[in-house]
């Protein structure tokens, strides 16, 4: 087992990538605290790791209020001694909209939702890991390295985490804390149902070396490498899991 008696909080764990995350982390001897806004769906996924042996917790939180986020890492704290992974997920995206006619309120939501979030976590759940260090991952997006035609807010917001990753790489690495992001590219949840209804779906969906979506389980893989020992030397990076998107097709 890769995360034998570590405990890991997964926000943005009730599906899609978080999902996969949790439901991995479990198999992989972690104690799981599922953190989410959509506690219906997060009690499932609770539900399915207890039923395969595993031990999580769920907390209804939304991950854009400091309180919330505070008191999540206080009682994952409480209830298992220590933590020792955070992974820095929940996140959405605004529709395709021209700059000019993004509503100021949705820009401030995704940006809330999708970065203050990872500032957040970060904020409260570092100074949990200094005695024994620890293994942070932020859910980016390759849109925040290309940028995405039409999502100027979701672009500015995971370009944004890939900044704060390095940053607090930099603060924190000699208290071996390592903090590191993920780039996926198109992967199948509930954020691509939207975009299936778009025209431009087929193309979108098969643009990368691979010509396939990506799954939820191919990016939690990455996210066990990461938060387990094998990664120990790696932090500040950003692992790009895309299926070739970045080259074009
Ligand atoms: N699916 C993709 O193609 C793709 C690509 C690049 C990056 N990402 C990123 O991956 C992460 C996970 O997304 P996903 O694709 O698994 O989508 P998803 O919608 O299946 O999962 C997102 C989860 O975040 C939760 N959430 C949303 N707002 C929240 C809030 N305010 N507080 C707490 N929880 C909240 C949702 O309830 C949901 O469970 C996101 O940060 C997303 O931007 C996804």
């Amino acid at each position: 087992m890769r995360l034998k008696n570590k405990t890991a909080i997964i926000t943005g764990g009730s599906s899609g990538i978080g999902r996969a995350a949790a439901l991995r982390f479990s198999l992989e001897g972690a104690q799981v605290v599922v953190a989410d806004i959509n506690e219906e769906v997060g009690l499932e996924t609770i539900k399915e790791i207890k039923d395969s042996g595993g031990e999580a917790q769920f907390q209804k939180i939304d991950v854009s209020i400091p309180e919330e986020v505070e008191h999540l890492v206080k009682t994952t704290v409480e209830t298992f001694g220590k933590l020792d992974i955070m992974i820095n997920n929940a996140g959405i995206s605004h529709g395709e909209k021209k700059i000019s006619d993004v509503p100021i309120e949705d820009w401030d939501k995704v940006v809330d939702v999708s970065m203050k979030s990872v500032f957040l976590g970060m904020k409260y759940a570092a100074p949990e890991m200094l005695e024994n260090g620890g293994s942070i991952i932020n859910t980016a997006s390759v849109a925040g390295i290309k940028g995405q035609k039409l999502l100027a807010g979701y672009t500015a917001a995971k370009s944004g985490v890939i900044a704060i990753t390095k940053s607090t790489a930099l603060e924190y690495g000699k208290h071996n804390i390592r903090v590191n992001a993920i780039a996926p590219g198109i992967v199948e949840t509930a954020i691509t149902d939207e975009w299936k209804k778009s025209p431009k779906w087929p193309a979108l969906s098969t643009a990368n070396a691979l010509r396939r979506l990506g799954q939820p389980e191919e990016v939690s893989n990455a996210m066990l490498f990461l938060a387990s020992d094998e990664s120990s030397f790696v932090t500040g990076t950003t692992l790009v899991v895309d299926g070739g998107t970045l080259l074009g097709r």
